[in-house]
């Protein structure tokens, strides 16, 4: 992963790579371990609050291709390419990771777009015009459903971009289809949110985990799958928590459709 990259790049912390450490990955430097520690320090719950928000992918993606016939995707901040990268849903013919950080491009192109059918895109979230004008999303059919991944990616980004974001999606996505969301909350353990967000703060990093109402308004527009809307990530579709001493997992996970457009 380091050529064509300046030193600068490997020198600071990037939320990629820090989450896949977090979660056992090997695709990260001394730096994003070191700062690892003091948000461990602060939360101790944070590793075990990633592997959930990892382990929520492959079972979304299965619920899309088998629930609502959905078989392109688009993984907006789709991260570092882990293990359950590999193993798509036989139903996903196209898979679009998108991101922003040209480290996790270059790695998703070279470990995943090996997979007939996906592609990788540098694009940031930013700048929703180019990412929906980008080639390997112009071409994906839009006569037909697409899935939408937003995991863990709207705390990163402030609320006019968030709900510019969901507002360009809303309007771009063909009838039929899902997006799935997760988003770290500050509702089971404010002070600890607060100390992660300082340690973020202090490497550059703007870190905003939203309470379920502030998610709720980001979401308004959307129309939930399932009766109540959000769930927390651990429980989501589950009758017990999928973690035995872990009942939250710091974060809330709802599936919606655009719903109705006002034309
Ligand atoms: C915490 S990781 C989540 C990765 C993956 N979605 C998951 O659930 O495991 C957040 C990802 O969002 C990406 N990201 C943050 N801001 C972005 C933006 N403005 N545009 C595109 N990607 C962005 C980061 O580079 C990072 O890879």
């Amino acid at each position: 992963m380091t050529s064509g990259f300046p030193d600068s790049y490997f020198k600071r912390p990037t939320v990629a790579r820090l989450q896949d450490h977090l979660d056992g990955g090997t695709d990260n430097y001394r730096p994003d371990r070191d700062f690892a520690r003091g948000l461990i320090t602060v939360a101790p719950w944070l590793p075990a609050s990633v592997r959930v928000n990892r382990a929520h992918r492959p079972r979304v993606l299965a619920c899309l291709a088998r629930e609502s016939g959905i078989n392109q995707v688009i993984d907006l901040g789709c991260g570092l390419p882990h293990d359950d990268n590999h193993h798509l849903p036989d139903e996903v013919r196209r898979m679009v990771y998108v991101d922003s950080d040209p480290g996790v491009e270059a790695q998703a192109r070279m470990v995943l777009a090996e997979r007939h059918g996906t592609a990788s895109l540098r694009a940031d979230l930013e700048d929703m015009s180019a990412l929906l004008a980008a080639g390997p999303i112009v071409q994906l059919d839009r006569s037909r459903p697409i899935g939408v991944l937003l995991h863990d990616v709207l705390p990163w980004i402030g609320d006019e971009t968030a709900s510019t974001v969901l507002a360009a999606l809303r309007s771009w996505l063909p009838a039929g289809s899902v997006l799935s969301v997760t988003h770290a909350t500050t509702d089971v353990d404010p002070e600890s949110m607060t100390a992660l967000t300082h340690l973020y703060e202090e490497a550059g990093i703007d870190f905003r985990p939203r309470s379920e109402q502030q998610i709720r308004d980001l979401l308004t527009s959307w129309a939930p799958l399932e009766a109540g809307g959000l769930r927390t990530t651990a429980s989501w579709r589950r009758s017990t928590p999928m973690h035995p001493r872990f009942d939250h997992s710091h974060a809330y996970a709802i599936v919606a459709s655009p719903g109705d457009r006002i034309s």
